[in-house]
């Protein structure tokens, strides 16, 4: 019967209100490639086959792992090189390794300038991040482990899939460090339960070492993953639920069709005018800011493409439930003439506020009338969100979503 999590102080609340956008600039990491020039590559028919060739003969020049501070530049060049050709590919027509392998490569390396712009690609590229996180993984296999290396893996548990999820735990194992939060938990939990039985004992052993649980001596027998999820809803009831997300039964829209379907293509700029069509016609401005455009009730999305990948922006648009942001959070206020209003809160003016419901519908009341904040722990993001938009639409919407051209590099997490 847990109907809220947290019931918090007006007064706290009020002051972790933002009415404002401004994230402080982030200083421009050395050695990367000018995100800004990625977009806008457009890729004529017939061109993607020869381009494809272009990469792959650029890959074939890496065969060794770079031995000096030359050669390791020279593979940072040639990887920069590669990823701006990639850019220009599809994903569904790009080489399987054409981003990862140089990334490996300079990981077998050792050198601090090598270590140095893997972190640097993990920062700065959401669609790298687990490409590059398996690199580090890789680097810290091969030398003494360092503490910083251990907060990039953690933090990569969101992304990574398959294979490279069991090397980013594999590696995590041999830290003595443990994560104990919630949140990095659950992403274990989850990841586990996307692995085969055999690949889902890594995720089991690093669930121990972080939980603690199940106590007793190391050579008793573990607990599964089920196990692990009813412990994580007692321990952690305020996180959502450590489980898969299921699709809705009748919904024209699954995550997985439409992944392929943004895979398909790459952003141009021309796509603009659609996506913002689209993010009017799905009322996603009614919530959200995207520079100048819409309301800031939920996250602001301007940075969007420097934090997350388009496949999780998919999998946010299609589960909005799945990851909560607390620092959105769905709330009931009780105002002193008794009225009772659910949904997101924002400022409006130095004391008054406004509230929007799931419904979309807005009331605003003055700072001196409220009683009492209760936040909830659902997500107030209507899902199904998408039903209303057709393929072109909803393509045009994620690779805007996602894109980072033009927009300065934000402080990450
Ligand atoms: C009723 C308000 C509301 C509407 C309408 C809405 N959202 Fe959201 N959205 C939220 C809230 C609140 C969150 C924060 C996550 C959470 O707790 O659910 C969120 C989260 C997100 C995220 C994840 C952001 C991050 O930082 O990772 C994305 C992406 C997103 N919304 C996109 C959209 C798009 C695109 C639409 C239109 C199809 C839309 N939203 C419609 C309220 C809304």
């Amino acid at each position: 019967m847990r109907r809220f999590g947290v019931i918090c102080l007006v007064s706290t609340f009020f002051a972790l209100m933002h009415d404002s956008a401004g994230l402080p600039a982030r200083a421009a990491l050395p050695g990367l490639p000018d995100e800004d020039s990625r977009a806008g590559h457009d890729s004529p028919a017939g061109e993607g086959s020869d381009l494809r060739g272009v990469v792959e003969a650029k890959l074939e020049l890496l065969t060794d792992p770079p031995d000096d501070s030359e050669s390791v530049r020279s593979v940072i060049a040639l990887d920069e090189e590669i990823h701006h050709l990639l850019e220009k590919l599809a994903p569904k027509d790009r080489p399987q390794d054409g981003s990862s392998k140089p990334l490996l490569l300079l990981a077998e390396a050792d050198l601090p300038e090598a270590t140095e712009y893997l972190r640097a690609v993990f920062e700065t590229s959401s669609e790298r991040r687990a490409d590059a996180a398996q690199a580090l993984a890789l680097a810290v296999r091969l030398k003494p482990v360092e503490s910083e290396d251990w907060q990039f893996l953690v933090r990569s548990l969101a992304v990574v899939e398959g294979p490279q999820a069991v090397d980013v735990m594999t590696t995590l194992l041999r830290f003595p460090q443990r994560a104990t939060r919630g949140h990095w938990i659950r992403q274990v939990i989850l990841t586990g339960l996307q692995l085969s039985d055999t690949d889902r004992e890594v995720a089991l052993k690093l669930l121990r070492h972080w939980s603690g649980q199940p106590r007793g001596s190391k050579n008793s027998p573990g607990w599964s993953l089920p196990e692990y999820q009813q412990w994580f809803a007692n321990e952690y009831p305020n996180e959502p639920a450590a489980e898969l997300p299921t699709e809705v039964a009748g919904r024209k829209w699954k995550e997985a069709s439409v992944f392929r379907m943004i895979q398909s293509q790459v952003w141009t700029p021309d796509m603009e005018a659609t996506a913002i069509e689209a993010f009017q016609k799905a009322n996603c401005h009614q919530c959200h800011k995207r520079s100048e455009l819409g309301n800031h009730f939920g996250p602001d999305l301007t940075t969007l493409g420097w934090r997350r990948s388009r496949k999780e922006i998919v999998r946010s648009l299609i589960f909005p439930s799945h990851e909560l942001n607390e620092e959105y959070p769905a709330v009931v206020v009780l105002l002193a003439d008794g009225r009772q209003l659910a949904g997101l809160m924002a400022a409006a003016g130095s004391d008054r506020m406004l509230i929007i419901g799931s419904d979309l519908k807005r009331t605003e009341f003055a700072k001196s009338d409220v009683e009492e904040i209760r936040q909830q722990s659902i997500s107030n993001m209507p899902d199904g969100g998408l039903e209303v938009l057709d393929e072109r639409q909803i393509i045009a919407l994620v690779h805007w979503l996602g894109s980072t051209s033009g927009v300065p590099r934000p402080h990450i997490e």
